[in-house]
């Protein structure tokens, strides 16, 4: 694996373009979370000290509608990092010709750009023009083919950066951890997450399926999920269902706007909202964590950003008092654990989501694959 800290004296005065995830929740323009950034200050010092001009690429959010602007002001806690924006309307390569050595910058959204997301090589090469290496440091969105991530490693030397090699080193002990071993699936995104259902069910013994992957089981069984958020596409999960080794929540909290109640998921009404796991759902979750040797979990069990957060409340809890090994990953999973301050509890917290989950199902991402020639 090329790793740019073993480039140590070698890149003073080199262009850099570092590719980092710094697609933190923003809330009325302002950063939620910092979990990612404080993960990538050592990247940055290390490329810093060592004399490159640092030109910083990240997304943030899905729609590109979003702007860097607040992560540049939070990161000026640690450094002096001028903000460029756009590379096609501002005056980005003017300020990136005239970079001093140590000097930092960061480009705007680049998923306000179609072709960053279609991955078109003359985008790719717009980018790669303004740099001399490339350093993929964005392991938590290195499952997306995205010119930034899969494009740029074929036109400038490039190297993994210093977190993506932590990452990448702690995921191994996933494989090697002791049965029975649990996967607990929380959070939106069917499409990325139920695919490698199969493969996890070979991975661990018991897969518990909550938060809105629970709601598109609900449907497959043909029960009433009302106006519970469901994926935009019809799943196959038909031997899934059938499998008694994915657990599912046996209740469910709804909301209907007048109020919330706990019921069975067979009993939820067209006007009801799942919004979170009931109580008896937390007291199995509970027991299969104490019957567990290691623990896989990724995304909340409810609602979190709307404020449903008992379960998964509880459900932490229950990981940071057990004994079996547990890694969690993904934004939204790892803000419940901040916000409970249970972080050294947990054997390691991965900045990857849905990136966690491809990695540890394939076993590569499309941002490693390319970063290695093999895409
Ligand atoms: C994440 O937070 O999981 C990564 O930044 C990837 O985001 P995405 O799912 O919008 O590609």
């Amino acid at each position: 694996m090329k790793i740019i800290t073993g480039q140590k004296g070698k890149l003073k005065g080199l262009k850099v373009l570092l590719r980092l995830d710094l697609n933190v929740p923003l809330e009325d323009g302002r950063m939620r979370d910092n979990f990612k950034i404080e993960k990538i200050i050592t990247t940055i010092g290390f490329l810093k000290r060592e004399g490159a001009k640092i030109i910083i690429l990240s997304h943030i959010g899905r729609s590109g509608l979003d702007s860097l602007a607040p992560v540049c002001e939070y990161l000026k806690k640690f450094f002096a990092v001028d903000f460029a924006g756009d590379i096609f309307n501002d005056n980005a390569e003017e300020v990136v010709a005239k970079m001093r050595v140590g000097e930092i910058i960061m480009l705007e959204n680049l998923r306000q750009y179609e072709s960053e997301k279609n991955n078109e090589l003359r985008f790719a090469e717009k980018l790669a023009s303004l740099g001399d290496l490339y350093v993929n440091d964005a392991f938590a969105v290195s499952h997306r083919p995205h010119a930034s991530i899969v494009g740029l490693p074929k036109l400038l030397d490039s190297y993994f950066g210093p977190l993506f090699e932590r990452e990448l080193e702690e995921l191994k002990r996933i494989s090697l951890s002791a049965r029975p071993r649990l996967f607990v699936l929380g959070g939106d995104k069917s499409k990325t997450k139920m695919s490698f259902a199969r493969k996890f069910l070979e991975m661990a013994d018991f897969v518990f399926v909550g938060g809105a992957l629970a709601n598109d089981f609900f449907r497959s069984r043909g029960f009433e999920t009302g106006q519970s958020l469901v994926s935009a596409e019809d799943f196959d999960f038909e031997d899934l269902l059938e499998n008694g080794r994915i657990i599912l929540p046996v209740d469910v909290v709804v909301e209907n706007g007048k109020g919330v109640q706990t019921k069975k998921p067979n009993e939820v009404l067209p006007d009801e909202r799942i919004a979170d796991a009931g109580p008896e759902t937390v007291l199995r979750l509970k027991k299969m964590i104490g019957n567990s040797k290691f623990v896989l979990w990724n995304g909340p069990l409810g609602d979190y950003p709307r404020g449903f957060s008992d379960a998964t409340f509880e459900f932490i809890r229950a990981l940071a008092e057990g004994r079996a090994e547990v890694i969690a990953g993904g934004g939204d999973t790892e803000h419940c654990i901040s916000k409970l301050g249970l972080e050294e509890k947990f054997d390691f917290i991965s900045t990857g989501g849905g990136a966690l989950l491809e990695f540890v199902a394939t076993g590569t991402l499309a941002g490693i694959k390319a970063l290695q020639g093999k895409m």
